[in-house]
């Protein structure tokens, strides 16, 4: 095997299809099984947007109430769930605590199961399953804010769409529709991107016939780090690091002379912007007029001017989000699981859509170790 066949960080690697979504960079457009992202996030809720992923259609009327109907009931922590949460530390990461709320779930839902062989459930079972993620890790990241600041548990709410209902869990208040409007939009982009790392990751667990949980889990483990989901958490430390618009030319002088990365910026598959990014800057201008903000709007521009303008590298999603889940008020921990209650749509998806033409995911390595050698005193039997 020479170097060139070694595809390192399988940059450049097609490793399957996929019908849920395109990524095309040319073209710099992002497709949810055929319709534009910016077009969805201007006219879906995000259990449409689910429906769509899930299922390959927007959902008729009736089949968004029918979702609905099988939803609600599990928007609310099960008690299990919520004795569990209540054990880990005040102070672990909400990543450690969202991924544990994951595993959770799956042994109380696969309790029982007689076998691994069990393990990956009918495509009916796996659509349930999906639904139920969805409408509970709204509950578990919400409840995570709360606990870390002392609050009280909140109910959730059957008459608010799942951006409300999510708004209302974590901060008791009914929202301002503006506010809805931007996180509704933020939670559709953040939704589904194809092979990236998370999926990717989702989607090897689920090939080796292990059940839907396990691979969310694996996923969530994958989000968690800042080259992919973590970054939106980074981002906001580096605003904060840099306090003020007048302050970022230095802060980036320091910044580039340690090789630092900046965090919002690039992307393996975009190499001139990311398509989810005008629509989640629009949402964020919005949230910045509501909240009367314009000083978060002079740092973003001044960063993004002076860092694209040296290096020609573009912002991407986490960057516009960021700042945006900021002044709508959660906590900077929580941002990257706010992803997960996002993507977990996505990932089931294709945990689905890798069950139904499954191949096992096991690529090949170059050995670069030492030669063959033995240990002293060996002696192979006759
Ligand atoms: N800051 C500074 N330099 C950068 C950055 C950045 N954010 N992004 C790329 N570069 C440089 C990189 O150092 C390299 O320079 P050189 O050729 O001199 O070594 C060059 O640009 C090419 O970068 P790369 O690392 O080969 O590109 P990649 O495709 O492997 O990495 C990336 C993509 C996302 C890991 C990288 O851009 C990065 O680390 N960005 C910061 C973290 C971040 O914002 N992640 C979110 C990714 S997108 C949404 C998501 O998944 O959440």
């Amino acid at each position: 095997m020479t170097e060139q066949d070694i595809r390192k960080g399988l940059v450049g690697v097609v490793a399957d299809v996929t019908a849920i979504s395109k990524v095309n960079p040319e073209t710099n457009s992002l497709l949810y099984r055929g319709y534009p992202v910016q077009e969805l996030a201007a006219t879906q809720p995000v259990d449409a947007v689910a429906h769509l992923l899930w299922h390959g259609e927007l959902p008729t009327g009736d089949q968004l109430a029918e979702q609905r109907r099988r939803a609600r009931p599990h928007r609310a922590l099960p008690p299990e769930l919520r004795e569990a949460i209540d054990r880990m530390p005040v102070d672990a990461h909400p990543m450690d605590e969202v991924r544990t709320a994951v595993s959770v779930l799956g042994a109380l839902d696969t309790a029982g199961a007689a076998s691994v062989l069990e393990a990956v459930g009918t495509p009916e079972r796996n659509r349930e399953r999906s639904l139920r993620l969805f409408a509970v890790l709204p509950a578990v990241v919400a409840y995570g804010q709360r606990r870390r600041r002392g609050l009280e548990i909140i109910e959730p709410r059957d008459d608010l769409d799942d951006a409300a209902n999510f708004l209302w869990m974590t901060f008791g208040e009914e929202p301002d529709p503006v506010v809805v409007d931007a996180f509704n939009r933020s939670l559709i982009l953040y939704a589904e991107h194809s092979f990236n790392a998370s999926t990717f990751t989702a989607r090897v667990i689920a090939s080796t016939l292990s059940d839907l949980y396990s691979a969310v889990v694996g996923a969530i483990g994958a989000l968690k780090g800042p080259l992919h989901g973590g970054a939106n958490e980074a981002v906001m430390h580096v605003f904060d690091e840099i306090g003020d618009a007048a302050t970022v030319e230095a802060w980036l002088d320091r910044a580039l002379a340690e090789k630092r990365k900046i965090m919002g910026f690039g992307h393996r598959v975009y190499k001139r912007g990311d398509s989810r990014v005008p629509t989640m800057k629009a949402a964020l201008d919005a949230l910045v007029a509501h909240y009367d903000r314009p000083d978060v709007a002079e740092l973003y521009d001044a960063l993004e001017r002076e860092f694209t303008g040296r290096k020609g590298i573009y912002p991407n999603l986490d960057y516009p989000s960021g700042p945006a889940y900021n002044l709508m008020g959660f906590d900077t921990v929580t941002f990257t699981p706010l992803f997960v209650a996002a993507r977990v749509v996505g990932w089931t998806a294709h945990i689905m859509e890798q069950y139904a033409a499954n191949a096992l995911i096991r690529p090949l390595s170059a050995y670069d170790g030492p030669a063959e050698r033995h240990v002293d005193g060996y002696v192979a039997d006759e």
